[in-house]
């Protein structure tokens, strides 16, 4: 076993991409939920920005917490005690979620 290091990852998003089949629970990537555009836009907001070293984006399975209107998002930022999740996140939903968590954290924090 060996540690992985962490030191130049200031935050950690979690996206649940899970799709049940045939099963009448709502999950992210269901019929009308959004899953795989939200995890796109953030990593095509990442991707763009050469963050992804920085700021690590993780498709997850269910994380227990399924909507029918959309997709739950986990943000483990390194600064902080406590995660922020989030449910019925949509892809409109995403572009609020990177100016509260992600932009201030690039702003704050000096490139290496
Ligand atoms: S299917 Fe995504 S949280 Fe359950």
């Amino acid at each position: 076993m060996k540690p992985v290091d962490t030191s130049q990852c200031l935050c950690h998003i979690l996206v649940c991409v899970n799709r049940r089949q045939d099963s009448p629970l709502p999950s992210c990537a269901g019929a009308d939920a959004d899953a795989e555009p939200v995890f796109e836009t953030f990593r095509s907001w990442l991707t763009d920005r050469n963050l992804l070293a920085r700021i690590w984006l993780t498709r997850t399975q269910c994380m227990g917490w399924c909507h029918v209107d959309g997709t739950t998002v986990a943000f483990y930022p390194a600064d902080e005690l406590e995660p922020i999740w989030y449910r019925a996140v949509n892809k409109e939903d995403c572009h609020t979620l990177i100016e509260r968590h992600l932009k201030p954290l690039i702003r704050s924090t000096p490139q290496s």
